[in-house]
């Protein structure tokens, strides 16, 4: 066992950034590693624990990332380490896609219960969010037999081809890699802060969902041919952008109309990250579909599509993984599950609360910044240049992540001009309340350099 210790309270910036093992580390990636990784700053993490990540140079930071919404329980929570440690020494492998064992049936049940939709559900599993939205996308067209998909502009599904198909959230995303799959249609997504002036929030909620049944099935796509609607309840690489609840209400009765299967992509926004299990459970709507994967297993690859036990009808050999659902990272999940029910979830929402309720008031404090929403620990600060245009500026919005890393807070951008804060659900107040102040001093300094 590790004997070292990182401290549990603030940031601890030591060295200047990046530091001397650190660079070197830099260097190599920047020989031998893929270019098309997004890196927003050299942040070279050797060790975590909870919020807390040390990098090679003995550096602390408070991580509010998570590693991008995955450390739902903290980095290297114990019960996990433990969980993993456990199976690993019992079984690694033997691809539930040709054999069976327990856990697979464990953790399906467990996921069953904690369901956004009624009746009885079934469970494929994978090691990405990218492959439960392929899942999902095979398993709409297998069971509707139709081919057409609509999905929502600043949408992030994923980057394996059908997934991609559709993302719509950056050209550099797609730029040189089409054909893409066929059949989908995009449609605007109630981004309700850039709303058109003098429209309620119901009134454009209305008017979006209208436009399916108005503009797309009138147009390019014919209901009965539209397999399924894909939606993130919370777009987050969009910009952490919650759709209405009226929203969703209006697109399950599209659905319905048409014998549509609705799929909520769930893969950042679920895992108890907004105070439930799922962010579409707010809206009291049920997906048919929902897709998993990020913070279900603490940082083990692991990636889950749900369905309506009717809906998953297709055959043997119609898709499958050799890794997926491997036992390590079920056992990972199983015990993630544990510290969610536990505390993890109820927590989510109680600091997400206490976070929303101070950052909204910098709607009114701070110059730039021009919304503050979500729910739980799912929320996004949107960065503008000016309140009245609303104009969107991703450099002053890197330049406040760039200086909070400096000041050993990590924070990442999404959407063009919003910084996300999601750190682990097991965030103490005070964690929050430091790296608050800490983005706050960094929103000031950027608010003073424009003056
Ligand atoms: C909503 C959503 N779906 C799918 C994905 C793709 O997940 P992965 O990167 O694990 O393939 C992401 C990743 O950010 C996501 O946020």
């Amino acid at each position: 066992m590790a004997t070292h210790t990182i401290s549990t309270a603030g940031p601890n910036i030591r060295t200047k950034l990046p530091g001397p093992n650190a660079q070197k580390i830099l260097a190599g990636d920047a020989k031998y590693i893929s270019p098309s990784y997004t890196r927003s700053y050299p942040l070279v993490v050797k060790r975590g624990r909870g919020v807390v990540i040390e990098d090679v140079d003995g550096n602390e930071f408070l991580d509010f990332s998570s590693g991008i919404a995955v450390v739902s329980t903290g980095h290297c929570h114990p019960e996990v380490v433990a969980a993993i440690q456990k199976q690993s020494a019992e079984l690694i492998h033997m691809s539930g896609t040709d054999f069976y064992y327990e856990s697979l049936v464990t953790l399906a049940e467990r996921l069953a219960k904690t369901a956004p939709m009624s009746g009885p559900v079934r469970v494929y599993y994978g090691n990405s969010g990218t492959e439960a939205v392929e899942a999902a996308l095979k398993l709409a067209r297998y069971h509707t037999k139709r081919q057409g998909i609509i999905a929502f502009y600043g949408a992030f599904h994923g980057r394996t081809m059908g997934a991609l198909s559709l993302t719509a959230s950056k050209p550099q995303q797609r730029r040189r890699f089409a054909p893409l799959v066929p059949g989908v249609a995009h449609v605007p997504y109630p981004y309700v802060y850039r709303r058109p002036d003098g429209m309620t929030e119901s009134q454009y909620s209305q008017g979006c969902a209208r436009f399916i049944e108005d503009r797309v099935f009138k147009t390019i796509m014919a209901p009965e041919e539209c397999a399924a609607i894909f939606i993130e309840p919370i777009q987050g690489e969009g910009g952490y952008v919650p759709a209405p609840r009226e929203f969703l209400q209006e697109l399950r009765k599209i659905c319905d109309r048409h014998g549509i299967l609705l799929v909520a992509d769930e893969v950042q926004s679920g895992s108890g990250r907004t105070g439930k299990w799922w962010a579409i459970q707010h809206s009291e709507v049920e997906p048919d579909i929902i897709t998993i994967a990020k913070g279900i297993a603490s940082g083990m690859p692991l990636s889950v599509m749900m369905a309506r036990a009717n809906i998953m009808d297709w055959v043997p050999g119609s898709h499958a993984s050799t890794f997926g659902g491997n036992p390590v990272c079920i056992a990972a999940a199983l015990a993630t599950m544990d510290v969610l029910e536990r505390e993890g979830i109820r927590n989510a929402e109680v600091v997400g609360n206490h976070i929303l309720q101070r950052l909204r008031t910098w709607v009114e404090k701070h110059p730039m910044v021009g919304d503050v929403r979500g729910m739980g620990l799912m929320i996004g600060v949107e960065i503008v240049k000016d309140k009245k245009t609303k104009a969107m500026t991703r450099d002053d919005r890197d330049r406040i992540t760039q200086l909070a890393f400096e000041r050993g807070v990590v924070l990442l951008g999404a959407g063009e001009s919003s910084i996300r804060i999601a750190p682990p659900l097991i965030v103490t107040q005070e964690q929050a309340s430091i790296a608050m102040d800490v983005l706050e001093e960094c929103i000031g300094i950027v608010e003073k350099e424009q003056k």
